[in-house]
């Protein structure tokens, strides 16, 4: 069943916790603005959506999302000009994902405009949070869980639809290293990996606390059938310049998440005249680039990891120093058009805001 567009009740919190926030140190995901955004679906709809402020749920201990994981959510980011317009970017690809994660999990959808419109709603109410920083933004943070209370395996017939947002910093605060896992798989083929839904994550924490031991931030995920080739870096998707052209794996497969921040690269750097390629990179092709050379940037693409260049790739006994950040053109290029066109410095010209 589809949300149409309905009216919203606001409940406005009584004492705004704005004045309480470090902006100066602004850690990622742990300050959160005055009010969320919440819609419960029962007896085949969706209700009215009703803004209220920031507070703790309450579930029943058998609250089946928390058993079973059906549980989706998305990631967006909004800035605001310098005449204090609010900018969001690309919501309506943050819409069309979160309707096809729906899809893939047995969740009811809700209409890509209305999806829209309700951040909005919520973004607006909070605007004063929007953090004025270069490389600050309000993280939008919608998602949706079942409430059924009910022990067993079958899709809820009860939901939560909630948005809430925060002013955050940068997710990396540094470029980072990652390496190639060739044991641990993030997703099969057939399975749920292009869906943003909580389980890859949980699935991600174990091979990356190992990889974090071995002095990783992340791994760079692999196919499950081969370990063949490249798929997406988990927090992130991933990129490579090797010969001076831009490869990066085709999200054709079904194991890797449809990237907003990297559907949006590879669109500039081909508005730019940039040769791109996206299809499968083997962990071959990219290895034997390392190790002449030939890889001269490389660079995760998230909206919470913004452009995060890569320093270091390890690979089983060896470890590849990537070429210094001030050499990279390309991702410092891409970095500073994205960070400069969320915030309203330069033109839109390929449309990607919505602003209010
Ligand atoms: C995002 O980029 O929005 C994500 O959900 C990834 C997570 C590392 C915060």
């Amino acid at each position: 069943m589809i949300k149409d567009s309905r009216e919203i009740k606001i409940k406005k919190s009584l004492r705004s916790r704005i004045t309480d926030v470090d902006w100066d140190n602004l850690p990622f995901g742990k300050v959160f603005s005055d009010h969320m955004l919440v819609m419960d679906y029962k007896d085949g709809q969706w209700e009215d959506a009703e803004i209220m402020p920031f507070e703790d749920l309450q579930m029943h201990p058998a609250t089946s999302a928390i058993h079973y994981g059906q549980s989706i959510f998305e990631g967006m980011k909004a800035n605001k000009d310098e005449d204090g317009n609010v900018l969001i970017f690309r919501p309506h690809l943050n819409a069309k994902r979160f309707t096809e994660s729906c899809e893939r999990m047995c969740m009811p959808a809700i209409a890509e405009e209305v999806f829209v419109d309700l951040i909005k709603k919520v973004v607006d109410l909070d605007r004063d949070w929007i953090p004025n920083k270069p490389g600050y933004s309000l993280y939008i943070r919608p998602f949706m869980f079942a409430t059924d209370d009910f022990i067993g395996i079958k899709p809820s017939d009860t939901y939560k639809f909630i948005i809430f947002t925060c002013p955050v910093g940068a997710y990396y605060t540094a470029p980072v290293n990652v390496k190639i896992e060739e044991y641990y798989t993030r997703a099969a083929q057939g399975g749920v990996g292009r869906a943003k839904t909580a389980g890859n994550y949980a699935a991600s924490l174990y091979p990356a606390k190992l990889a974090q031991e071995q002095g990783f931030h992340q791994l760079i995920w692999t196919d499950a059938a081969e370990h063949k080739y490249i798929e997406e870096s988990g927090t992130m998707n991933i990129v490579f310049e090797i010969d001076g052209k831009m490869v990066t794996p085709s999200e054709d497969m079904d194991t890797i998440l449809r990237g907003v921040t990297k559907r949006s690269v590879v669109e500039i750097a081909k508005h730019w005249g940039i040769t791109v390629e996206e299809r499968k990179v083997t962990v071959e092709e990219v290895v034997n680039a390392l190790r002449e050379g030939r890889v001269t940037d490389a660079f995760g693409a998230g909206t919470a990891a913004t452009i995060a260049q890569i320093a270091k790739i390890g690979f089983r006994d060896e470890l590849f120093e990537l070429p210094s950040i001030e050499s990279r053109t390309t991702s410092n290029k891409i970095k500073t058009y994205l960070t400069d066109l969320k915030s309203g410095k330069i033109e839109d010209e390929l449309n990607w805001l919505v602003e209010f």
